[in-house]
């Protein structure tokens, strides 16, 4: 049983209590550390946490505790990981881990060094849709990845400390992109080596000096492409979809505004729709169970069976310090304009691939480009000529 102290009262902080103490949970939420005393109170009031503070420490050091939760702004996340480290407490933290790759890979060594659990709280990718997709993908239905793209867009947060680029460490880009490239990580391969990032930040909307829109390519080794879409200004509710192309098979997931469940009310017994629904009235998308749906409930039950049976859970510390580090050569391109190297000072994956080839082989003299039965009855083969190079269209009897 993990005796967790949330760090944070807020957004995060409940969210992640409601998964917590769903079902019939294991695992307690005991302490609450909130910068304010009555949100601390109201939360302990809730789900009944025996001990609340508004100094950090003590939460993290209390003798009942024995997992960290951090769910604070994002410039606290280094400060609560070097506590939890002091005081040689398990600890798991949010997304973004860090506002940059060397704040993150500083987290990263203070829990391996510590000797002390370190879990990412990536919950996109630890949905029902994503792991069942991820099944997929590790079977080879899709075969090679080619390309996978994940898009995060919505109205923008709910705190002011967000919009403020210092607290937050960015805008949008840190904010949503980090969910999408660990989602484009997981799919082309966690152990294949981001190289190169070009991307486009700009801001359309809001008076901040932080980006509220980006889109990036981000180029693995292997030759895959990772591809993400985010937005502070998107209206309509929380976009979250992702593509997965391969030379084998397509996945398409659309895991908030299209689940299936669609309704329509006048607005008589409005209540909330579902986390960023800019709506309560007309057709509404609703969520079943948006704490499963999100990832939360599998991915604490991955992060603790991993604690208690002291193996690395899916998403680490350092998987946190990679995406950091794709994010960070993605701010650069955004201002020089150019592909930018991902810095890797710490990399344990593969090293030295190359694309695979594309060739595949018809017969001796040939290579097959395509097969395809027209509409007129014919079966058309298109064909490339070994020795000359030729491309040749042959039909089938
Ligand atoms: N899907 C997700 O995984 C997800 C969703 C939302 C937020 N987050 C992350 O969770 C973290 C917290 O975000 P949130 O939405 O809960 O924020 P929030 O503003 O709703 O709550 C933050 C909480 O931190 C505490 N706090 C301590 N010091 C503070 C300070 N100086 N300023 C403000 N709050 C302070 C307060 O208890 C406050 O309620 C961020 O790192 C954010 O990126 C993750």
């Amino acid at each position: 049983m993990q005796r967790i102290a949330m760090l944070g009262g807020g957004f995060i902080g409940r969210f992640y209590a409601d998964s917590l103490h769903g079902q019939r949970s294991r695992d307690k939420v005991v302490a609450i550390y909130a910068r304010r005393e009555e949100t601390a109170k109201k939360f302990a009031d809730d789900y009944g946490c025996s001990f609340l503070s508004t100094n950090m420490e003590e939460v993290i050091a209390h003798p009942d505790v024995n997992m960290v939760c951090i769910a604070l702004p994002n410039n606290l996340h280094a400060a609560a990981v070097e506590l939890c480290a002091k005081h040689k407490k398990n600890v798991v933290c949010t997304k973004p881990l860090g506002r940059t790759a060397d704040e993150a890979l500083r987290m990263m060594q203070l829990v391996e060094e510590a000797g002390i659990f370190g879990g990412y709280l990536e919950d996109l990718c630890y949905t029902p849709k994503f792991l069942k997709a991820m099944d997929s993908v590790r079977n080879g239905a899709l075969g090679r990845i080619l390309w996978a793209k994940s898009r995060e867009t919505h109205p923008g947060p709910h705190s002011n400390w967000f919009w403020d680029k210092e607290q937050a460490g960015g805008g949008c880009m840190l904010d949503l992109g980090c969910h999408c490239v660990e989602i484009a990580r997981n799919f082309i391969g966690k152990d294949v080596k981001p190289v190169e990032v070009m991307c486009w930040a700009a801001t359309q909307v809001k008076p901040i000096e932080a980006e509220d829109h980006a889109i990036a390519l981000v180029k693995y080794e292997n030759g895959a492409i990772g591809q993400f879409e985010v937005s502070w200004t998107f209206r309509g509710g929380m976009d979250l979809r992702d593509e997965v192309m391969g030379t084998e098979g397509t996945i398409w997931i659309n895991s908030f505004l299209r689940t299936g469940f669609e309704m329509f009310t006048t607005g008589k017994g409005a209540d909330y729709v579902a986390e960023k629904a800019e709506s309560n009235t007309g057709w509404l998308f609703p969520v079943g169970d948006e704490v499963n749906d999100l990832g939360y409930n599998h991915m604490f039950t991955d992060m603790f069976v991993s604690a208690e049976e002291g193996r690395p859970p899916a998403e680490t510390f350092y998987d946190g310090y990679i995406v950091n580090a794709i994010l960070d050569a993605a701010y650069k391109s955004a201002s020089t304009k150019q592909w930018e190297p991902v810095q890797l000072p710490v990399w344990r994956g593969r090293e030295g691939l190359t694309q695979e080839t594309t060739l595949t082989e018809y017969d001796a003299d040939h290579y097959l480009i395509k097969q395809e039965m027209t509409h007129d009855g014919r079966n058309k083969l298109i064909l490339k000529e070994k020795a000359t190079g030729k491309i040749i269209e042959r039909d089938l009897a």
